[in-house]
């Protein structure tokens, strides 16, 4: 009748110790790993911490670690386990625990506060505002980000590098940067250069491990963070013709 039992390991714990626990729990065809989660906080583990909220991975709350593998609670079918495999979940782990599966995820608000926001130019009003549609097309791509911090999880640069938290903004932030240097009417300054500068670009080295985790599928490192990379070197070496064709752009 499609109902099994699969053996679950479930991290509980605080900020100061925690441990894996097991749990066996019905599985239902159909259903996904949050449903399970929740059966859990029915059943057995009534006050195991989750967050979450739309089931439909769209809010970005319920990101966790399945098997070792950043993923969406609510997006991971478990049918893609088989039925006498051991499902393994676990907090995010690169943000302090705060209980159970959830994390403090402040250092991503810290970032996107030191990524300066959108600066029209000038003399025109926000009613005034007029852009291409190939320029608006540039950059949809980016904001399909449901921000779950799965990428920012992911990179190598902060994951167990606590010390370089402070200089590196992650994929998201970056991609944040493109997305405005992007913007024809941002009159901010050299988005490029100063993501280099200022925000970490350096510490990426492709490694694309934030792009296959993203479950809008957003091209993070070939449409916003090799572009920037790109721009970044160019401009550096010739800043008058980035200004040209930015004036020339408007
Ligand atoms: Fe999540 Fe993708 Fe946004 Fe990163 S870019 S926060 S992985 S939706
Ligand atoms: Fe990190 Fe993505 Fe660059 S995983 S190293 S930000 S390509
Ligand atoms: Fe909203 Fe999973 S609960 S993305």
């Amino acid at each position: 009748n499609g109902t099994h039992l699969q053996h679950f390991k479930v991290w509980r714990g605080d900020d100061t110790k925690g441990e894996l626990v097991d749990y066996a729990v019905e599985v239902n065809e159909g259903e996904v790993v949050l449903d399970i989660i929740h059966r859990l906080q029915a059943t057995e583990a009534n006050d195991l911490a989750v967050r979450w909220n739309c089931k439909a991975g769209k809010c970005g709350s319920c990101s966790a670690e399945i098997n070792g593998r950043p993923r969406l609670l609510c997006m991971t079918r478990m049918n893609t386990f088989a039925e006498n495999e051991v499902v393994t979940v676990t907090p995010l782990r690169t943000f302090p625990v705060i209980r159970d599966l959830v994390t403090d995820v402040s250092f991503n608000y810290t970032k996107a506060r030191e990524i300066p926001s959108f600066t029209p130019p000038e003399g025109v009003e926000p009613g005034e505002y007029r852009m291409q549609q190939v320029d608006v097309e540039r950059s949809q791509e980016f904001r399909k980000c449901i921000e779950c911090y799965l990428c920012q999880n992911t990179c190598h640069v902060v994951r167990d590098h606590e010390e370089n938290k402070q200089e590196f903004a992650g994929p998201r932030y970056l991609m944040r940067m493109a997305e405005l240097d992007m913007h024809p009417l941002d009159a901010h300054g050299n988005r490029a250069v100063e993501s280099q500068e200022e925000h970490g670009l350096g510490f990426c080295n492709i490694t694309k491990c934030c792009t296959e985790v993203c479950p809008e599928h957003i091209k993070i490192t070939d449409n916003a963070l090799i572009p920037m990379k790109e721009r970044a070197v160019d401009r550096k070496y010739d800043p008058l013709v980035w200004l040209g064709n930015k004036i020339f752009r408007r």
